[in-house]
């Protein structure tokens, strides 16, 4: 189960523990630069992971939110997590910022749990 309990550790903290505990390990894998670096960012955005998902609600909030409007009732697309699903209003030609201007739709307001909700309800198997 992943350990989501690291709020606000720095960098620092991270690599300090996993120094500590290499000792606790019975097999120290190698692991390249690149791979470490991927390790620690998954690590490091677990603990601003928020709220754990249900992925019904999810897909309540996918409709009741307007998110359907657009995308349809199935949404198959990228893995997506909460700071993801923030960055595509920022995105690459914020395309669908655009389109939501275009078409006078405000952004929803969305909770925490609204939006760990449509997370889940987005990588939920039954949507690859
Ligand atoms: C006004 C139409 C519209 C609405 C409403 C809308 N979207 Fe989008 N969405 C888009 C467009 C356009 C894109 C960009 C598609 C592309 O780049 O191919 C997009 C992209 C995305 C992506 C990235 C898909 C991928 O695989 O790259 C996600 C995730 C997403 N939207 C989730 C949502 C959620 C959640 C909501 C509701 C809170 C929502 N969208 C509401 C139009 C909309």
């Amino acid at each position: 189960m992943a350990n989501t309990t690291l709020a606000n550790t720095t960098w620092m903290d991270i690599g300090a523990s996993m120094w500590n505990h290499v000792t606790l390990m019975r097999h120290v894998p190698q692991v390249s630069e690149p791979d470490m670096r991927k390790i620690l960012a998954y690590v490091w955005e677990l603990q601003y992971r928020g709220p754990q998902g249900n992925p019904k609600d999810g897909r309540k909030m996918f409709r009741q939110k307007g998110c359907a409007s657009c995308h349809g009732d199935r949404a198959i697309g990228k893995t997506v997590t909460p700071a993801s699903l923030a960055a595509i209003g920022w995105g690459e030609g914020r395309r669908m910022h655009q389109r939501m201007l275009e078409q006078g739709i405000s952004w929803p307001q969305l909770s925490a749990q609204d939006i760990a909700d449509v997370v889940a309800y987005l990588n939920s198997p039954s949507q690859k």
